[in-house]
């Protein structure tokens, strides 16, 4: 880091609402490695929002959980997000969350960098989950980085106290948010 360099905001969250989410795990072992950034971790649960209805944002504008969403969004250069996947793609949840955040006028997904993680207990770790969300985040501008990491049968994959077992894992999430920041800092200098 120079010194003269503007301190980045990178918010960071999981697309899966329950308590005890692997997904939400595997944030919390990424999270350590976002060092010298501002890290805002938000828990999807805290944005709540209705699934998207055009009538209900005609007549109502965005709902609440959907501006707040938003406003954590724009606040941030980048994004740290940790996917389930769901019959082969992208949570509900997850999808419904960036339907709502990508309505006009803000576009506050445009030039953000992303790193892509996930989750899940079959033997692909979500792997088709973060193309989709790939596929998605290009419409929206968002630049995702290539390395990605997953996690296959995460029952088995964290202790107790929700650390990771694996530590190649654990290096590979390391070398992605070093990259993550390397980038964002990169286009942060432009
Ligand atoms: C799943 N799960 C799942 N797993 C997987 O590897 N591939 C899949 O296509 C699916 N599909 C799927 C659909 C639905 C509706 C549910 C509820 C679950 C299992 C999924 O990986 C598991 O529930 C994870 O634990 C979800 O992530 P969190 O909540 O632990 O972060």
């Amino acid at each position: 880091m120079k010194s003269n360099d503007k301190p980045i905001k990178i918010l960071a969250f999981a697309g899966s609402l329950r308590e005890g989410s692997f997904n939400k795990k595997l944030l919390a072992v990424a999270v350590r490695f976002l060092k010298d950034v501002q890290v805002d971790v938000l828990d999807l649960r805290e944005v709540e929002m209705p699934l998207y209805d055009g009538d209900l944002e005609e007549n109502s504008g965005l709902p609440d959980g959907a501006v707040k969403f938003r406003k954590r969004i724009g606040q941030a250069d980048a994004l740290v997000i940790a996917t389930p996947e769901y019959n082969n793609s992208i949570p509900g949840v997850l999808k419904n969350a960036i339907d709502w955040a990508s309505r006009p006028p803000e576009d506050v997904f445009e030039g953000k960098v992303a790193l892509l993680l996930g989750a899940s207990t079959g033997g692909f770790g979500a792997v088709r989950s973060i193309m989709h969300l790939r596929q998605v985040f290009r419409v929206l501008g968002v630049i995702v980085l290539p390395s990605q990491v997953t996690v296959s049968h995460a029952y088995d994959a964290f202790t107790e106290d929700g650390a990771m077992r694996d530590p190649e894992i654990v290096d590979d999430i390391q070398e992605a948010c070093d990259e993550l920041i390397a980038l964002t800092r990169a286009l942060k200098r432009k």
